[in-house]
């Protein structure tokens, strides 16, 4: 066994062993061959070239090159065995954009904890997960891989799901280590065209951008990835500001940093450097240890050192910091568990445990946008008839979402095959696909799927995007339900059957030209293997609706950016000043009209708010209190609000703390969330929630890029999502 206060000195004297090419081996990442060893990789992990393998994970394979990579090589250093295990490996949970939908920390990092178990049965030992950039634009696929548009949600999930992959010790059995990606500014590419530039200016991303990265690293994060993005004019892979100034000079990390897919290379495609070797040379100097794919290191680095452009002190930086996560890793152990697996039989995978858990999370992500007149949750005693509609409800690849590279089809339980053994013979089943697709632009399948709902008691009509219409490099101008799905809605409505929408999508999808057509819609993301029982239990009560949106679902997709923490802007809009195109007489004068910020032909207002999430019965919130009106800088304050749930059904709410800081050196957004709490309320049950603020959460980097709270006037609110009106004041002085 290894211990930590030992590693520094192994690495120096491992490192000391090492040629040049050795060193440039373990910088470099490179593909594996997908279930064989061609001759060649044979070769690259004999001749030490190879520091780490990517997309390999038949054990068998993966045993046999760290067997090569120890007893074939002169100094039998193991190899990095990498992998996008994302929301999964074998059991499927709900894309991360659903997992922090759920509100619930615990259960995800939990989820972390069994995907690093499942992915460590094969030989894998670092994921490329979590992904903390914060999305602001659901045109971006990539959203579907992110917790959303809030910093502090985005915090506070990337730190649950570290911990889950990590455990306690990453040499502990079912660890693996884990990746902050993508350093940094990613998700918010122009336009959300993936891969597009990004401009960002230095306190928006130190107060937004950055922050997640930072909770990471201080979650003891083994590893960063850089963005395949332009920041600010230099692309990531070769920004010594970003991975020098900021990583590790100011925040003091000393993990290694990996580049992504050919990143390194793409830097002359950038423009910024002339050809590989320049790249090379950027991308090791500005920090990079290990590149991925692409091998301008290994090429170009002995000509780098030859001509004195790199030094070795900059290479065996490097070199060192992977060495060091590879003894972490216990990769290193006499004991071979460390290192080589058993064949992993069936039973090690989506197990009934994992099952159990990916149902509970699916369950909590889900999230109740309209519920017309009660009509969920439907009661299986009053129905006789049910019309099971959409290319979804029986999809078991789809319902897993994007970039599940090891999940598979048959582990996953459908809408229809959990209806299906929900409802029994007690009620007939009317099935229809309505459209052959998601996308499909075919009608001919509407007259089967209206004459199931003119059949039916209810109508559940399972709708979304497939998932190959969301992650990365599948980015949508237009985020309405594609195909002719509104179509199909509208045909549906027209039964006057009432109609339950249940969306699968990888994004929030607009409803502007649906929502009055449905009954109840729940956004159900893409919740993997266990996405049919979920929503049975939630249709049918014996769960209730507790997600709420990590993103704010807009009107149109003109508003877009369009997030609950906007700045307030000199002229900002209300419902008084708020002036629609219809309302402007024709060849009127010409003034700056209401002289406020907003669309003409949209509402400012979001259609669904940030936060936002119904439940099956209502809670009401009183009675905000403060302990203290103001506070010094080292004093906290308590504040706390009555919740009452005041219906007939269960409730499990999740409360929601945020302030505005009134005035700012840099100016603030009009709301931000600090804190959340779910509690459990039954009917009648009322409860008081109490939070406690410091000063330290009232910090953000300021017009001099410190880190601090400037004194002044506070709002607090805590409501039910971001739009609820309910706030006191203290200030801090
Ligand atoms: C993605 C990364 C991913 C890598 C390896 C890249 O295209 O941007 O997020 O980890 O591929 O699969």
């Amino acid at each position: 066994m290894t211990h930590s206060s030992n590693i520094p000195e192994l690495v120096n004297s491992l490192l000391q062993k090492m040629t040049l090419t050795q060193k440039l081996g373990q910088m470099s990442q490179v593909s594996g061959n997908g279930g064989t060893i061609s001759d060649e990789l044979a070769e690259q992990v004999r001749a030490g070239l190879v520091g780490s393998i990517i997309n390999e994970v038949d054990t068998d394979i993966i045993n046999e090159l760290q067997r090569i990579a120890l007893e074939e090589t002169s100094l039998g250093i193991p190899l990095l065995i990498g992998r996008d295990v994302i929301h999964g490996f074998k059991t499927i949970f709900p894309i991360p954009l659903a997992q922090a939908a759920s509100f619930s920390p615990d259960l995800v990092e939990q989820a972390a904890h069994i995907s690093a178990l499942e992915a460590s049965k094969v030989g894998i030992n670092w994921t490329f997960s979590p992904m903390v950039d914060v999305s602001r634009d659901p045109r971006w696929g990539r959203i579907a891989e992110s917790f959303g548009e809030d910093p502090y949600l985005c915090s506070v999930f990337g730190q649950a799901m570290v911990n889950g992959y990590q455990g306690s010790s990453l040499s502990d059995a079912g660890a693996i280590a884990a990746c902050a990606k993508h350093f940094a500014g990613y998700g918010a590419s122009e336009s959300g065209r993936d891969y597009a530039s990004t401009n960002i200016p230095e306190t928006e991303l130190r107060n937004v951008y950055l922050r997640p990265f930072f909770a990471a690293h201080q979650a003891g994060v083994a590893t960063f990835m850089t963005s395949f993005g332009d920041l600010n004019g230099v692309p990531a892979s070769g920004n010594q500001w970003l991975l020098q100034t900021v990583l590790r000079d100011e925040w003091q990390y000393t993990g290694m940093v990996v580049s992504d897919w050919d990143s390194v290379k793409q830097l002359a495609t950038h423009g910024f450097t002339e050809n590989d070797e320049e790249s090379a040379h950027a991308a090791i100097t500005a920090g990079i240890d290990m590149e991925m794919s692409s091998a301008t290191f290994r090429y170009h680095g002995p000509s780098l050192l030859a001509d004195k452009r790199l030094d070795m002190t900059s290479i065996d930086q490097a070199v060192r910091k992977i060495l060091h996560l590879k003894f972490k890793l216990g990769l290193f152990s006499n004991d071979t568990s460390g290192l080589f697996r058993p064949t992993p039989s069936e039973a090690d995978f989506v197990t009934s445990a994992s099952r159990s858990l990916a149902k509970k999370i699916a369950i909590e992500s889900c999230v109740l946008l309209e519920n017309k007149k009660q009509l969920l949750p439907l009661n299986k005693a009053t129905l006789s008839n049910v019309a099971i509609i959409g290319p979804l409800a029986d999809d078991g690849y789809e319902q897993l979402g994007t970039w599940i590279f090891d999940g598979e089809e048959r582990h996953s339980i459908t809408c229809l095959s959990a209806l299906q053994q929900y409802l029994g013979d007690d009620v007939n089943i009317h099935l229809a696909k309505g459209l052959a697709s998601t996308r499909s632009l075919e009608s001919d399948l509407f007259d089967e799927a209206i004459s199931c709902a003119k059949n039916a008691d209810v109508a559940l009509v399972f709708v979304g995007e497939e998932s190959i219409l969301s992650g990365e490099a599948h980015c949508r101008a237009n985020i309405e339900l594609p195909g002719l799905q509104n179509e199909l809605i509208k045909a549906l409505a027209q039964t006057g059957t009432p109609i339950v929408a249940v969306v699968m999508a990888g994004r929030p999808i607009i409803v502007e030209n649906i929502v009055d057509h449905l009954d109840a819609l729940m956004f159900a993301w893409h919740p993997g293997t266990m996405a049919g029982p979920a929503i049975v239990e939630l249709l049918f009560g014996q769960a209730t609706p507790s997600g709420r949106l990590p993103v704010t679902v807009p009107r149109h997709v003109g508003q877009i950016p369009l997030y609950y923490s906007q700045k307030h802007g000199g002229k900002p809009v209300n419902e008084d000043t708020y002036i629609h195109m219809n309302d402007v007489p024709v060849r009127a004068a010409q003034t700056s009209l209401g002289m406020v910020s907003a669309h003409l032909d949209v509402h400012y207002t979001a259609r669904y708010p940030f936060g936002f999430g119904l439940n099956y019965t209502d809670v009401e919130y009183s009675d905000l209190a403060l302990d203290k009106d103001s506070i010094g800088a080292d004093d906290e304050l308590t504040v706390s609000v009555k919740v009452k749930n005041t219906g007939k059904c269960e409730a499990t709410e999740t409360v929601q703390l945020y302030i505005r800081d009134r005035v700012g050196s840099v100016t603030r957004p009009i709301k931000e969330l600090i804190g959340f709490r779910k509690t459990h309320l039954s009917p009648g049950e009322e409860k008081t929630i109490s939070f406690v603020i410091s000063s330290g959460d009232l910090k953000f980097y300021n017009i001099h890029m410190h880190h601090t709270a400037e004194k002044g006037v506070f709002d607090v609110w805590i409501g039910p999502h971001s739009a609820s009106e309910i706030s006191a004041q203290f200030s801090l002085s």
